[in-house]
Parts: structure tokens; C-alpha cells; sequence
């Protein structure tokens, strides 16, 4: 360390250090590498500080003046990329305070009056949060009505619905994506109800028991939006459970992606063929000149552990922390920052790969996903998908449900032996395994049948997938689209 370096470092600090880090341990214990994304919250959080300040009389009017100014400058060299961030300051609060007091004299040094780094920091990353949640949220919403938009243009198409990877019975395509429209609006809900307990403001808990000048916490928080004050200083300044929720929820998020991809990379590989990537979502092989792999799903799947591995890294960072504030919490920036910034781009890609963009000139999407609606009706013929509505055929003709199970497994086993599927065995073949089967167990046994059959609420039936994606269509306009 130079000595210019020690002098800036000994004012973060004061005399009472007799020797300076080294190198190592300085890069080892600085945040300001990857926390400095939290400058605009942190000059946010600043100001509403010292306008309580100055409110309360605690500092002047002039002081407030100077900092408002200093401040003013400070974003635009952020802004414009002139800001000269030091490692030896070791992180964003001491980097912006020290500029603070470069530019404005004793009133930068005022600023921190009743504040420590361990309330500063944890209302930094709540606002920082915040602002994300929200960010997230409109993605999710997006996203849902991105797959709104395919369903309704496949209400009729129908693919071979499965329970352990075999086929089970036909569902309508709309049906199969709006299970995922369920799964993200729960996914944007944990969002919104994480964000209740994120916008509460630490501020006023000093390092961690409270100070001895009259603040005024509430005027404070209703500066930064927030809805409340944190009610305990040692908690306020310690727990990270926040972001620990936040990263809860954007694993399960993750989570229901890579399901989706999972699909996504089965239906678009030769054997199945039900849909297509656009071409930009794909790569190709060095070796193997046939080939377009589906990279982008894959990566989202595999992108799933690696923020999962967060919330176990924010987990384990809490575990066992005493109170009040340590320096273990600095940990809890990069795997928060990058959990974020996962779920951020994998969302974006997904709404462009599943949706398309819009044409400039026509205003229609183009380029999301392409449907074979031929290929998804020819699977859900092989498999005997319709078996169960046999059954349910005879059962309405008064057979016990068992025996018609039975009766049922006799004909799919000979239908296979025939080596066709159920729905195509003539009448008296199925006749010979009950004589109550007429003519109309065709249409039964069809896949628009089977379909239309399933007529109740969360059902398949067309009828119910309509009214399921109007609820969708009022609930997703209600909540304002991006
Ligand atoms: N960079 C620190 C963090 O991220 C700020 C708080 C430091 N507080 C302290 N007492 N050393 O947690």
C-alpha cells in the first residue's frame, strides 16, 4: 500500500491503527468490486438521511445544501463512468462519503451523524431489492402473457399428456402451457409478498443499538417509499432473512424454468418433433454438421443449480452468525446479485424465445416458438391415451370402475398384440371384452372426445381452457403489463 493510500484509508478509519493491510488482505476484505452496484441506492438512502437530518436540526440547512450538491455530481461521474472507485476505501459507502467530503468539506462529514456502514448497507440492498422485485415481477407477468398468447392460438391442438414420462391421456396444448402460466404467477406472488418484508428500512439502528440523536425513522422511510421502519436495531442491522426469502423464491422460479426447458428440449429433439427453437436460441456442433442443439434451455437448467447454490450460500452464511452485525454479511452481495441477474436474463430470453418479437411493421410477434401440431396428434395416437375414457365408457353403462380397469387392460393388451392403438380396434374386436360397447365408443375413444370429456373446472376441455386463459387475460391486465 502506498502511503497516499494509507492516508485515504486512515481517514475511513482513525489513528488507532499502528499497521496497514497488505495487498492480499485489502482485496480480501473490500466489497467495492461488486458492491458499487449499489451506488444509486446508497446516494438515495444518503439524502433522505440528511434531509432528516437537517429536519430534525441535527445538521444545517447549508450542510444539507453541500450534500445535495456533492451528491448531484458524484451520480453523474458514476453515471458518466469518471468516478474513481478505490479499493483501498474498501467499499461503496466509504468510496462515496470520501468523494462526498473531497467535494463539499465538513458537511460530507456530517453526513454519517447518527448512521453506521451496518444500517446503511442493509437499507442499500433492501431499496436496491426492491426495485428488482419489481423489475422481476414484470417479467413474470410478461412472461405469462407471452404463454397466454401461444395457448390461445392452440386451444384444439392436442399432444399426449404424460405421468411418469409414459403416455397418459391427450391434453390440449393451451392446457399444457397454462400449467406453467400457474406456476409463474405464483412465482411473481413470493415476489410480492418477499417485497413486503424487504421495504422495511433499517436506517436509525446505527452500527446496531439504536443512537443517541433524535431521529426520525418514519420521516426516513416515507422519503424511500418504504413501508415501515424495522422495529428492532440489532435485527435491522444483522438479519439477511430478506434476501434469503427473495432467493428462496427466485430458486422455485428457477426451478419451474428449467421444467420448461426440460420440455422444451424433449419436444424439440427428432424423436418427438412437436415444436421448434428459432434458430438464434440454437448452436451448432463442431463435429457434427446436423446438428441444432438447444442450448439456450439447457443453459437455463443448468442455471437453476447455480442459484439454488445461492440460497444455500446465503443460508449457510446466516447460520450460526451471532448478533448483531458481522463482516460475514458482506458475503451476501455476489450470490444476491447474481441470483438476480440470472432470473433477469433468463426471463428476457424466454419471453423473445417463446413469444417472438414483435415486427415493426405489422406489430406481430414472430420468431417464438413453432408448433407441429401434427407430429403432438400422432404421439398422443400411440400409447392407448384414451384407455382411461374406455373405462369411464363402461363404467356410464354400469360397470363397477374396477372391472371396467380390468376389462379395459384385456383390450389395450390386445390391441397391442394387434400392434395398433386401442382407438383403432374395430367394433366387434371390442365388442368380444364387452358386448355394452356400441358404435359411439369412437368418439369416445378420440382425442377431441377424450378431450371435450374432461369438462371440469382445471380440466382440459376446450371450453375450460378457454375460460381459463379469459381469467388469466383479466387477472394479467388488471396488474398493468410492462
Ligand atoms: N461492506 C460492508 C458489507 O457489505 C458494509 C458494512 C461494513 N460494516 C462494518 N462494520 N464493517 O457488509
Amino acid at each position: 500500500m502506498t502511503s497516499s493510500q494509507l492516508s485515504t484509508k486512515s481517514q475511513a478509519w482513525s489513528a488507532l491503527f499502528s499497521e496497514p493491510m497488505s495487498e492480499l488482505v485489502q482485496r480480501y476484505t473490500a466489497s467495492v468490486g461488486f458492491d458499487q452496484r449499489l451506488w444509486r441506492a446508497d446516494i438515495q438512502g444518503s439524502l433522505a438521511h440528511a434531509e432528516m437530518l437537517t429536519a430534525q436540526g441535527i445538521i444545517g440547512a447549508q450542510d444539507l445544501a453541500d450534500i445535495r450538491r456533492g451528491m448531484a455530481q458524484i451520480t453523474q461521474e458514476i453515471e458518466n463512468g469518471a468516478f474513481d472507485w478505490k479499493l483501498a476505501l474498501e467499499d461503496v459507502h466509504l468510496n462515496i462519503e470520501a468523494r462526498l467530503t473531497q467535494l463539499v468539506g465538513d458537511a460530507g462529514k456530517r453526513l454519517h451523524t447518527g448512521r453506521s456502514r451496518n444500517d446503511q448497507v442493509a437499507t442499500d440492498i433492501r431499496l436496491w431489492l426492491r426495485g428488482e422485485i419489481d423489475l422481476l415481477s414484470s417479467l413474470l407477468r410478461e412472461l405469462q402473457l407471452t404463454l397466454l398468447e401461444v395457448a390461445e392460438r392452440h386451444v384444439e391442438v392436442v399432444l399426449p399428456g404424460f405421468t411418469h414420462l409414459q403416455v397418459a391421456q391427450p391434453v390440449s396444448f393451451a392446457h399444457h402451457l397454462l400449467a406453467y402460466v400457474e406456476m409463474f404467477s405464483r412465482d411473481e406472488q413470493r415476489l410480492q409478498d418477499a417485497r413486503r418484508r424487504v421495504n422495511q428500512l433499517p436506517l436509525g439502528s446505527a452500527a446496531l443499538a439504536g443512537t443517541t440523536y433524535p431521529l426520525e425513522r418514519e420521516r426516513v422511510a416515507r422519503a424511500l417509499g418504504m413501508d415501515g421502519v424495522c422495529a428492532n436495531s440489532l435485527d435491522a442491522v444483522s438479519d439477511r432473512d430478506f434476501a434469503i426469502e427473495f432467493t428462496a423464491a427466485a430458486s422455485l422460479c428457477m426451478v419451474h424454468v428449467s421444467r420448461l426447458s426440460e420440455e422444451l428440449i424433449l419436444w424439440m429433439s427428432q424423436n418427438f418433433a412437436f415444436i421448434r427453437i428459432a434458430d438464434r436460441f440454437t448452436t451448432g456442433s463442431s463435429i457434427m454438421p446436423q446438428k441444432k442443439n438447444p442450448d439456450v434451455p439447457e443453459l437455463a437448467r443448468g442455471k437453476t443449480g447455480r442459484v439454488v447454490g445461492h440460497l444455500m450460500a446465503l443460508l449457510m452464511l446466516m447460520k450460526g452468525q451471532p448478533l448483531a452485525y458481522n463482516k460475514d454479511n458482506q458475503e451476501d452481495k455476489e450470490p444476491l446479485f447474481d441470483t438476480v441477474d440470472t432470473l433477469r436474463d433468463t426471463l428476457r430470453i424466454f419471453i423473445d424465445m417463446i413469444g417472438g418479437q414483435p415486427n415493426p411493421a405489422t406489430g406481430a410477434k414472430e420468431g417464438g416458438i413453432t408448433v407441429n401440431p401434427q407430429a403432438m396428434e400422432q404421439a398422443a395416437q400411440k400409447g392407448h391415451a384414451t384407455a382411461t375414457d374406455l373405462a369411464d365408457y363402461l363404467v356410464k353403462k354400469g360397470l363397477p370402475f374396477r372391472d371396467a380397469h380390468e376389462t379395459v387392460a384385456s383390450a389395450v393388451k390386445s390391441a397391442s398384440a394387434r400392434g395398433c392403438d386401442l382407438s383403432e380396434l374395430p367394433l366387434p374386436a371390442l365388442r368380444e371384452f364387452h358386448p355394452a360397447i356400441e358404435q359411439d365408443v369412437y368418439e369416445v375413444l378420440s382425442l377431441q372426445g377424450s378431450l371435450n370429456a374432461r369438462d371440469t373446472l382445471g380440466g382440459t376441455a376446450p371450453t375450460q381452457v378457454r375460460a381459463q386463459i379469459a381469467r388469466h387475460r383479466v387477472r394479467l391486465e388488471s396488474a398493468g403489463l410492462p
